[in-house]
């Protein structure tokens, strides 16, 4: 090409980046790989091939780790774990120091690698994922370095098993590994099968950077590999990202084992685009949400809500820029597409288009090569907010659009999905971006911006997009636990009747408390609560399922308490307590008669209830989010909300301070709860309705169902509008609870040691972190 013919189409040249180094890199170390296993590589055993999804030529040959391969890193990794963890902070940061350097050093080849494996643009694996992986242990090293002054009292997990996807290899190791060892934990990772071969490299650079032999273990293999680390019992957390059907099945599967889960699933992220935005900028930042790395983004900005009135002019500018993407050998500098990982992928994503039936299709002219998995651009306009292709991720280079006429509109059809991972807002209208931006059912919302990702600020999703953030200090307590030793909570079954019991006289059943109304149980059951004694104490009602169903839908109604400030939370808080003392002398006196339990007992637990109601007052507007420092020019505000409805199953030791110090954080950060009592001493529960009533709480935000803690848990569990269940009780069956919970990827906190209720450990940070959701907000400054 002439320079005059360069200058008449402002054509872009090929600038293609060499393959040499990495394929030289996979001929001397491979081209058949094994693990890498307490330090060293393994001799490679049964291997499947791995491929350049670009060519469809065999890059590598892969071990299929197998049961043995995984109990192999799982010990190596438990014999490390004792001197890791107790190394001091300066020496664990250090070696995250270490590896981040030598990420840099290595950046070209890791690139090269990365786009040879995944098929995504050299581009982006050079400018994008390696950078950011680099960013990542580098952030870590600080944390490794802070985490005893930062996270007092708090101590590693053990061993993680982490199993990640095949879109951004490299990076996701990083978001894995990083935290992990700068928490102390040691981990065996398994990379996607697609993609091995930036994790084996880092592998080799553990060994570089002399890192002690077992502390990083690297299995590869399909999804048998990553189902044995999973289930291995000496796995104390798993760490998980990728599809939201996994993820569920994770879950199901870890369910009563007794490990700590975080999932990053799926998502269908919608990007809004008020009539006010900077058009070019919005459309800009489209590219960047579906068209990096081909689509395959699980936080993609999939889903494309424009408002009404400047939906044509948008789709049409829209289809012009689109028609200007390029696509092609990854490889080359110039191009702005590069090739699916897989043809399965390929597959996946043509057969859920092409089931398509609705509204209109535009696929960009864009040229693609003969050969290899290649995929246009590709815009779904007109669908309805219903239509499959709307609520599916399709995790390809397709764009879907709907269009809106309010802001209120808006957000019903942005929150109109199982997902909530991440969203985009565009408005040069700041009033509308931060009104809008808290509406959003998403874990992170991108003002006028798109993809914006960094170690300091939290990422994750809610609802079906998983549980758990990665990234700053949010991410890092996900790889720790409290330091303090075990002491299993122990069941107290109810008194038994007597032999021979006194005439009941008056009826003093207990009723349910739902939507601030005392209402009968649905079964029409009541049981008799009896004194250490064998007094008659009185009864209380035994609920079902139908009862959680009503206590659920008052909860649900009892929004607007998440949206008072906190403030006004703080102040019923205090009004709860004073009433409490008001009643002081009648509480100590059910407690006595209840537990049997000494009059000084009675009076420092009630004394305890107060001080606790007092604590939560004061924490109510002092749970502060933060301003995470990204690297950009503008803010990350990691931002912490109410989880949402959260069903609490109360301790049955000290019956009333345990119940309050569950009811109270959850309430003080804007949550409602559906509390089922201890099944031994309900009454400590019941007798709080009146003092509920008369401080000013707005009904359905406590509502309480006596019962069966077990099968009323279950219920909760299983209930898609339930946001999170907590247990504290005794004798539960947490396989049960846990694996109910896979519905809707409720998060759950089941706990299996008991807190000193009337001690540090009985309140606190832990219950407010588990009581509150981190959102961050992003916003960039300038014009
Ligand atoms: P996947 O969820 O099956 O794979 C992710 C990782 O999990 C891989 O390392 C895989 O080997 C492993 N895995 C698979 N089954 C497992 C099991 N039973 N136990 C433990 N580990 C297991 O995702 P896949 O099949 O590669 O892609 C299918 C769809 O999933 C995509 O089309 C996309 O919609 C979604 N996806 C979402 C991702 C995200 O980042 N949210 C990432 C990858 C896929």
């Amino acid at each position: 090409m002439t320079t005059r013919e360069i200058f008449e189409t402002m054509d872009y040249g090929p600038a293609p980046e060499s393959a040499a180094e990495a394929l030289d890199w996979i001929a001397t170390r491979g081209p058949a790989f094994g693990h890498f296993i307490d330090g060293s590589f393994t001799a490679p055993g049964e291997t499947f091939a791995t491929r350049n999804p670009a060519t469809g030529k065999e890059l590598a040959q892969i071990t299929q780790g197998t049961a043995g391969d995984v109990d192999a890193a799982v010990t190596a990794a438990t014999r490390a774990f004792p001197k890791w963890g107790k190394l001091s902070c300066h020496a664990r940061a250090k070696y995250l120091y270490a590896l981040a350097r030598l990420l840099q050093k290595h950046a070209r080849l890791f690139a090269v690698l990365e786009t040879l494996d995944n098929g995504k643009p050299i581009r982006e694996a050079r400018d994008v994922d390696i950078p950011l992986a680099q960013r990542h242990f580098y952030h870590h090293a600080g944390l490794a370095q802070l985490r005893d002054t930062e996270a007092p009292g708090m101590a590693p997990i053990g061993v993680c098993g982490q199993v990640i996807p095949w879109n951004f290899p490299l990076l996701m190791l990083a978001w894995k590994i990083a935290p992990a060892l700068a928490a102390g934990n040691t981990v065996v990772l398994k990379p996607a099968e697609y993609t091995s071969l930036t994790a084996l490299l880092f592998g080799q650079i553990c060994q570089e950077a002399g890192l002690p032999k077992g502390v990083v273990n690297i299995v590869t293999g399909d999804g048998r590999t990553g189902e044995a680390i999973v289930t291995h019992p000496a796995t104390q957390k798993i760490a998980f990202t990728g599809s939201t059907a996994v993820g569920r099945r994770i879950r199901e599967q870890t369910a009563g084992m007794g490990k700590s889960l975080t999932l990053e699933l799926g998502g269908k992220s919608p990007y809004i685009v008020f009539d006010d935005a900077d058009i070019d900028s919005a459309i800009e930042g489209l590219v960047d949400a579906i068209w990096f790395n081909q689509g395959q983004v699980c936080c993609a900005g999939s889903r494309l809500l424009v408002q009404e009135g400047i939906a044509d002019d948008f789709h049409a500018r829209l289809k012009a820029r689109m028609a200007k993407l390029r696509a092609g050998d990854p490889l080359d500098k110039c191009i702005d597409m590069g090739a699916l990982v897989d043809p399965r992928q390929h597959q996946a994503i043509s057969a859920m288009v092409d089931a398509n039936t609705e509204g209109q299709i535009y696929r960009a002219p864009t040229n693609l090569p003969s050969q290899g998995c290649f995929y246009p651009p590709t815009l779904i306009t007109g669908l309805s907010p219903a239509a499959p292709l709307m609520q599916e991720e399709i995790f390809g280079p397709v764009l879907v659009s709907t269009t809106f006429r309010t802001p209120a509109e808006a957000v019903e059809i942005a929150n109109n999905t199982r997902y909530g991972l991440a969203a985009t807002l565009w408005t040069e209208n700041l009033n509308l971006a931060l009104d809008i931006a808290p509406k959003l059912a998403a874990g992170v919302v991108w003002v006028n911006a798109t993809n914006l990702f960094d170690a300091s600020a939290p990422f994750g999703g809610i609802r079906e997009s998983g549980f758990g953030r990665e990234g700053g200090w949010e991410g890092l307590s996900a790889y720790l636990k409290p330091a303090r030793k075990h002491t299993p909570i122990k069941p107290i079954a109810p008194v038994p009747a007597p032999a021979t019991p006194e005439a009941t006289g008056l009826d003093r059943t207990a009723k349910l408390y739902i939507g601030g109304k005392q209402a009968r149980p649905d079964g029409g059951y009541s049981q008799a609560v009896w004194s250490k004694r064998g007094r008659l104490l009185g009864h209380a009602g035994v609920g079902n399922r139908k009862d959680i169903r009503n206590a659920v839908e008052a909860a649900r109604g009892a929004g607007a308490w998440g949206k008072a400030t906190a403030h006004n939370r703080a102040q019923v808080l205090y009004y709860v307590a004073e009433n409490l003392a008001a009643r002081a002398a009648e509480f100590q006196h059910r407690l006595r008669e209840m537990t049997g339990c000494s009059k000084s007992r009675a009076e420092a637990e009630l004394d305890a209830s107060i001080a606790r109601l007092f604590s939560y007052g004061a924490w109510a507007d002092k749970m502060d989010g933060r301003v995470a420092q990204v690297p950009i020019r503008g803010v990350a505000l990691a931002m912490r909300e109410p989880v949402g409805v959260i069903g609490a199953l109360a301790p049955d030791e000290a019956p009333l301070l345990g119940t309050l110090s569950l009811v109270a954080p959850v309430i003080a950060m804007g949550n409602r709860v559906i509390l089922v009592p201890s099944a031994a001493y309900p009454l400590a529960a019941t007798d709080l309705y009146q003092i509920f009533d008369t401080s000013d709480l707005p009904s359905g935000v406590v509502n309480i169902v006596t019962g069966d803690p077990q099968e009323l848990g279950k219920t909760l569990a299983a209930h898609a509008d339930v946001d999170a269940l907590w247990s504290f009780a005794g004798g539960m069956d947490h396989a049960a609870l846990e694996a109910a919970s896979a519905g809707n990827l409720k998060r759950t906190w089941i706990n299996r040691d008991a807190p000193d209720w009337a001690g540090a450990s009985g309140e606190g940070r832990s219950f407010l972190a588990q009581a509150t959701e981190v959102k961050t907000i992003w916003i960039p400054y300038g014009e």
